[in-house]
């Protein structure tokens, strides 16, 4: 593939290759040479115009073990405060010699415009409420990496599914991998149709209580405050009670269940301190497969099959 704009792009071959790769890529990062020469020469522009921490360092961390240049390019501070466009702003990073451009914006759809004007590869690092490919990828290899495979697993996805990318990605990354996915959350904040849209098996259920002792992993979202108005979220209280994870559904998992989040976290709100810090939770390794599985990309789509 030339692009990775969405989970939709990957069938179940090619995501076993990126997650595969991953984890050779993993092993060269845990040795003492952390450095490949894969991408010598090549040039990786991140282009970000909304807030990212995980994701804009772990591929800038992933491009430079692979030897390439990287360019960190952030709205803030850039032409595009003087009201230079998303086209223009590329092309000009295209004049400057991009291989591949990262980009994450607020506006759903935003890379594949991207992927219209640019020469080079482009990856989807979050788009608006849209899709966030890699971080499905990341999940779905921590999944593996804990749980030993993919397929036949079961998968909640928690909380604010409406405004969630991850959600989509996920979606449709662990469908094709043959996990089985239910979304669990209010009413509000689960699209109608989303679920049949996305991928016909997944499952929706408002009652999170009755869906954890039949899953082998919950993935709780972060409840998106800054994209909701109140009508779709009465009390933070309320939500906390109903769809937050606390000590006690925690301990209603079976005991291999595996607790999830891609970050920022709220803490106290979709999920407590004392499951965040847990030993069923795979938050910090989530990061750290972050770096591996985004070298896994940027090796695919720059160093391997297209070179
Ligand atoms: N998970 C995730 O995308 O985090 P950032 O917004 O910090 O990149």
């Amino acid at each position: 593939i030339k692009h990775l704009l969405s989970g939709a792009d990957l069938d179940a071959d090619t995501a076993t290759e990126i997650l595969d790769t991953a984890a050779e890529m993993a092993t060269v990062a845990g040795r003492e040479i952390k450095k490949l020469p894969a991408l010598r020469g090549r040039t990786v522009v991140n282009l970000f115009y909304e807030d990212s921490t995980r994701t804009r360092i772990s591929f800038e961390a992933a491009a430079k073990r692979l030897s390439a240049d990287v360019i960190n390019f952030s709205a803030k501070g850039s032409s595009v405060t003087k009201g230079e466009s998303l086209k223009d702003t590329a092309l000009t990073l295209q004049a400057m010699g991009a291989d591949a451009v990262v980009v994450r914006h607020p506006a759903s759809g935003a890379p594949h415009r991207l992927a219209n004007w640019v020469d080079g590869s482009v990856v989807n690092a979050g788009d608006g409420t849209h899709e966030h490919p890699t971080q499905a990828l990341l999940d779905a290899y921590t999944m593996r990496a804990r749980l030993g495979r993919l397929a036949g697993l079961s998968v909640a996805v928690v909380g604010d599914v409406l405004h969630s990318r991850v959600a989509r990605s996920n979606v449709l990354l662990l469908s094709t991998l043959g996990a089985k996915v239910t979304l669990v959350g209010p009413p509000t904040l689960i699209p109608v149709d989303i679920a049949g849209a996305l991928a016909p098996a997944t499952a929706v259920s408002y009652d999170l209580d009755s869906v954890l002792p039949n899953v082998d992993v919950v993935m709780m979202l972060r409840v998106q405050r800054e994209r909701m108005n109140d009508s779709y979220f009465p009390s933070a209280r309320e939500y906390a009670r109903r769809y937050g994870l606390d000590g006690p559904r925690m301990r209603r998992l079976p005991e291999h269940a595996i607790v999830m989040h891609p970050g920022p976290m709220n803490r106290g709100m979709e999920i407590t301190p004392e499951v965040a810090d847990s030993p069923r939770s795979t938050i910090v390794e989530q990061v750290t497969n972050g770096v591996s599985v985004r070298m896994a990309v940027l090796y695919l789509l720059l160093g391997g099959n297209n070179r």
